[in-house]
C-alpha cells in the first residue's frame, strides 16, 4: 500500500535531475559569480547545469522563488533579477 502511494507520488513529480550531485563550473557570464556564492549553499551548482534542458524562463523564476521560500536560500530582493538575468541567458532550455 505504502509502496504504491510512493509509485504514484514519484510518478507525478516533475521531471527533474537531482541526481550526480559533484561540482561543476559555470559558464562566464554577468551574474556568475553572484550565482555560484549563493546557489552552492545547500547543493552544488551542478544542480543547475543538470536541470537547464528542462528549465525555461518561467520555470527557472518558479525554481528560484522556491529555493527561497521553500528551502530559504539567502537570497536578497535585488539579487533575484541578477540571478535570472544570469540562469536564463546562460541555462534556459531552448524555446
Ligand atoms: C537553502 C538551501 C538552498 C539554496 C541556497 C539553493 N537551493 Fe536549490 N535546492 C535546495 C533543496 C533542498 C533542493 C531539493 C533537491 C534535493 O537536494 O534533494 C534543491 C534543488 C534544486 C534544483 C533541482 C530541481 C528541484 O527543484 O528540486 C535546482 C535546479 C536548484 N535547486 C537550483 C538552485 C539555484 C539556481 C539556486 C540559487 C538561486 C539554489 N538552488 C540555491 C536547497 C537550496
Amino acid at each position: 500500500m505504502h509502496r504504491i502511494a510512493l509509485a504514484m507520488l514519484l510518478a507525478a513529480a516533475p521531471v527533474l535531475a537531482i541526481a550526480d550531485d559533484v561540482p561543476a563550473p559555470l559558464r562566464p557570464g554577468a551574474g556568475q559569480e553572484t550565482v555560484e556564492r549563493i546557489c552552492s549553499g545547500c547543493h552544488t551548482t551542478s544542480y543547475i547545469r543538470m536541470n537547464a534542458p528542462f528549465l525555461s524562463e518561467a520555470q527557472w523564476k518558479a525554481e528560484v522563488t522556491k529555493m527561497r521560500q521553500v528551502f530559504g536560500a539567502p537570497i536578497e530582493d535585488d539579487e533575484v533579477a541578477e540571478i535570472l538575468a544570469y540562469l536564463i541567458a546562460e541555462y534556459g532550455a531552448p524555446k
